[in-house]
């Protein structure tokens, strides 16, 4: 790979952003001497999600350089050719520089499934399960998602924000930069609302990159059990339109399963989403199995969990963009002995992204390394996957491949820096946490 700083971009780059025009402008960061530099980019510059052998395709790059300009990658590839650039030379008064000998430098990891707007643990279905109940059975006797709903209805939107803010501080800390996160334990209308601002005013104090969905179907609240419907079109007539309207949300998901919303109700949802030009996710197959092909029609951005699907929908997938999105910090948490099944996804060519489904009832975890880690160990993912599945596919769960997910010039400086010597060693140290630093979207995360 050759050291060509990326004049287009140098061009038209202003130094401040708009979201932070009260901070600093940025001042060039060159990333040198990286011990294993993984771009994730791919040798044959194939566009598209990855899918079979691609997915494992790194494209690392040994004593590594990497010069950060405006928020922006403006030139990847070796130490010693970037330090014979004559802009390189010419400009290197003003230029940070920082030595990361020793170290592995990824993309920053995209977290394309979270529900952190919640307000606290929940013990006692922990306790429960422990005791041998089952997730289904204690959502059926009223806890489970359910049992969230009071506290996010009772908080106020400062009071949300903050618990966000501090999860995505903490997901930064785990080298996470980008992070899609639903509302979904509010299901009224002012609280849902509520949920979305909340994650708006978060993003706004963090300097990473948000992308909101409204979650307003993630189960049919206690008031409508018995007519679902009714609650669907408060969803379809009220809450989308007015997340849309606010542009509060980018994806609408719905929880389609048993004991959550039909198939038919999916659908509905999905057409008022799509009429209202928000794109669409699902959670499909967590539970039970639920026919895929009939959806593909809208284009989903992704399905997620998909521990029940069948050969034929996953034929059919493979022919798609939308992303199978594994969550198996769920499996973990639930104690299931079964995880989704990632090796037949990857071998049939459906394109797979792991995310940490960071929630209170399933997966309370913020990190991608300990999803990675449960990929490897349980799914029978390969480190190399398991990284490209967190960075590229993530990128396209959330239709941001243009400029997250791969460390390539003309993306955004979107890096996690991690305290190891091979790549491999994120998945391997398991809970404990390797990442040294993170630059998101051009800050270091020491400035935080
Ligand atoms: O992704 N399945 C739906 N939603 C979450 C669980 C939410 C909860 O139990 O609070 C999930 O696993
Ligand atoms: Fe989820």
């Amino acid at each position: 790979m050759s050291y060509a700083i990326f004049l287009p971009l140098l061009n038209c780059i202003s130094v401040t952003s708009s979201r932070r025009s009260e901070k600093e402008p940025f001042s060039p960061l060159l990333l040198a001497n990286i011990g294993q530099l993984v771009t994730v980019e791919l040798p044959s510059k194939k566009v598209g999600p990855r899918r079979g052998n691609d997915l494992g395709e790194l494209g690392i790059i040994e004593d590594g350089a990497v010069l950060c300009i405006a928020g922006k990658i403006v030139s990847v590839g070796k130490t010693k050719d970037a330090l014979r650039d004559p802009w390189l030379k010419k400009n290197r008064k003003k230029i940070v520089e920082i030595d990361w000998s020793d170290k592995v430098v990824v993309p920053g990891f995209v977290d394309s499934h979270t529900h952190p707007v919640f307000v606290g643990p929940r013990l006692i279905d922990f306790e429960k399960r422990i005791e041998g109940a089952t997730y289904e059975k204690i959502a059926a006797a009223g806890g489970g998602i359910r049992s969230s709903l009071g506290g996010v209805r009772a908080a106020g939107k400062r009071e949300l924000a903050d618990k966000v803010l501090s999860a995505l501080r903490e997901m930064a800390a785990h080298g996470t930069t980008t992070v899609e996160a639903k509302s979904g334990y509010g299901l009224t209308v002012e609280s849902e609302i509520k949920s979305l601002q909340a994650l708006r005013d978060a993003a706004l104090s963090w300097p990473g990159t948000v992308v909101p969905t409204l979650l307003g179907a993630h189960v049919v609240p206690k008031e409508f059990q018995g007519c679902s419907q009714k609650y669907v079109e408060i969803v379809c007539k009220e809450m989308i339109p007015r997340a849309a309207r606010e542009k509060l949300a980018q994806f609408v998901d719905v929880f389609c399963d048993k004991g959550a919303f039909t198939a038919e109700e999916t659908q509905q949802i999905f057409e008022a989403a799509e009429n209202h030009g928000l794109s669409l996710r699902a959670h499909m197959g967590q539970l039970s199995e639920t026919k895929l092909t009939p959806f593909l029609r809208f284009h989903p951005a992704s399905f997620d969990h998909m521990d029940h699907v069948n050969d034929e929908d996953i034929a059919q997938l493979a022919k798609y963009d939308t992303i199978a999105t594994l969550v198996p910090g769920a499996n973990y948490f639930l104690a299931l002995g079964e995880y989704p099944n990632a090796r037949k996804l990857i071998d049939a060519g459906v394109p797979v992204a792991l995310a940490t489904d960071y929630n209170p009832g399933t997966s309370p975890t913020l990190s991608m390394p300990m999803a990675m880690s449960l990929a490897c160990t349980h799914m029978k993912m390969s480190p190399a996957e398991a990284i490209a599945a967190a960075t590229i596919n993530g990128a396209w769960a959330l239709r941001l491949a243009e400029r997250k997910g791969s460390i390539q010039a003309g993306k955004d400086a979107d890096l996690a820096v991690f305290d190891v010597e091979d790549y491999r060693e994120i998945p391997y140290w398991f809970g404990s946490n390797r990442c040294e630093m993170a630059v998101t979207n051009g800050v270091l995360s020491r400035e935080l």
